[in-house]
């Protein structure tokens, strides 16, 4: 009998390795379900908001009143674009609440914004015609994990190093580097998450125009992720707005509200992207998850999730944010130069020890051997092919768990940072 394969073809292999995304999500998951006692200031799941849930199992009871709804939200496929009716909520929200001017055809729903930038970044980048290749280029790295692995090609994500302006008592800020900032033929697309995961950087209403009109000037995509942003979750510390053109693809999700099971994630583009996305679902998914959608479209048409984000979600982030922000200071020790980079949204703190004696990733190790997870900075340069010191001082601490956890958490890492920082001016 001849034996079964054990090699996997060269995709298989470099999507079946292992990777900073795999690595969180095994992390999060001993952690998170398994009451394993860790201290789990590590992945991004979004914090339990008592009214939040209340108001999903209120929604979910709607759905499940609906005569012949709830029946179809579980039995009946959708199309590859999405559920009419959710879709129909968003045109219409968007439009009035945002002024976007889109319509049905620049909508399309996926299994979680993960899987849309998979099909985003895979229809845009990689090989072409005649030889010619596609870049998708993130003009400001940290950025966002997920990204990493999911080009086919393993060449297409290219990335540039940020500005990185001090401010402040141990504070510091990312800001794009237009001066440096090349981009070359073979780029597709931009692409930024805003707020950024994982440094909770925001970038400005101005500055995110600019990135807009060099993607116009160029004839290329800018792809907005708004997984932590507006309309929804709206973990958002500072006024900034929504806009849309046919240069821009927006990226929403329904996870950061708390529904991050649901898997439903928003696209707004141009309709000719929007065709092409929904084909590209239909091969790998058949369609998306309709209950999210059926769950709600009303809450959507009612402005309730928006409101209730502006009015739970925000506020309760936000005084996490404080909170673990001052425990931070506190408890780090003066004499380390260690500074916190501005959280103007998003689930986390990011520190960044300069002249850290040792690597984050060791640093991340000596953390878990005490029980608290994080994550070691090193994984969000994401494409960077020279070696950068700053990249591995960095770590992302996710502030909203409980704040005992919290607390305790930052205890044990004040301390460990502490005791290296000692072990090395001695030696
Ligand atoms: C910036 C960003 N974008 C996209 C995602 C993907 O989220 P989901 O697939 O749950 O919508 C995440 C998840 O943590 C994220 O942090």
């Amino acid at each position: 009998m001849p034996q079964l394969p054990t090699q996997l073809s060269l995709f298989g292999q470099k999507l079946c390795r292992e990777s900073g995304i795999s690595e969180l999500m095994k992390d999060l998951n001993s952690g998170l379900q398994n009451n394993s006692g860790a201290l789990m200031l590590g992945g991004g799941n979004p914090a339990r908001i008592p009214a939040m849930e209340q108001l999903y199992r209120e929604a979910m009871l709607d759905l499940l009143e609906r005569k012949d709804d709830f029946e179809q939200a579980l039995g009946v496929y959708d199309s590859p674009q999405g559920n009419d009716e959710f879709i129909e909520s968003l045109v219409d929200f968007f439009n009035q609440e945002h002024q976007l001017g889109i319509s049905k055809e620049n909508i399309a729903i996926s299994n979680g914004s993960q899987s849309a930038f998979f099909h985003l970044f895979n229809m845009l980048g990689g090989q072409y015609e005649k030889g010619e290749f596609g870049n998708i280029l993130l003009p400001l790295v940290p950025e966002y994990i997920g990204y990493a692995d999911i080009g086919i090609h393993p060449e297409m994500l290219i990335s540039q190093r940020p500005l990185i302006k001090e401010c402040g008592d141990h504070g510091f800020k990312y800001h794009v580097d237009f001066q440096s900032l090349k981009i070359g033929k073979q780029v597709k697309a931009l692409c930024v998450s805003r707020p950024t995961n994982p440094s909770g950087n925001v970038i400005g209403d101005h500055d995110i125009k600019e990135l807009a009109k060099l993607a116009k000037e160029k004839g290329i995509y800018l792809i907005i992720d708004n997984a932590y942003g507006l309309p929804f979750p709206n973990i958002l510390f500072q006024d900034s707005h929504l806009f849309w053109d046919e240069n821009i693809i927006l990226s929403f999700s329904l996870s950061k509200v708390g529904l991050p099971t649901t898997r439903t994630g928003i696209i707004i583009a141009r309709s000719d992207i929007i065709t092409s996305f929904s084909k590209a679902n239909a091969i790998t998914s058949l369609a998306s998850g309709r209950v999210g959608q059926a769950m709600t479209h009303q809450l959507i048409s009612s402005r309730e999730l928006p409101k209730m984000s502006q009015q739970v979600i925000k506020p309760f982030y936000e005084q996490k944010a404080k909170q673990a922000r001052a425990w931070f200071k506190e408890l780090m020790d003066e004499n380390i130069e260690y500074r916190l980079h501005e959280t103007e949204g998003a689930m986390f703190l990011w520190v960044w020890f300069k002249d850290l004696p040792i690597s984050c990733q060791e640093l991340y190790e000596k953390l878990k051997a005490e029980s608290l997870l994080v994550v070691p900075g090193h994984y969000f340069f994401i494409a960077q092919e020279k070696s950068w010191q700053h990249s591995q001082e960095c770590l992302r601490i996710h502030y909203a768990q409980d704040d005992e956890k919290v607390k305790k958490g930052l205890e044990i890492l004040a301390r460990v940072v502490r005791e290296e920082y000692t072990k090395s001016s001695r030696s």
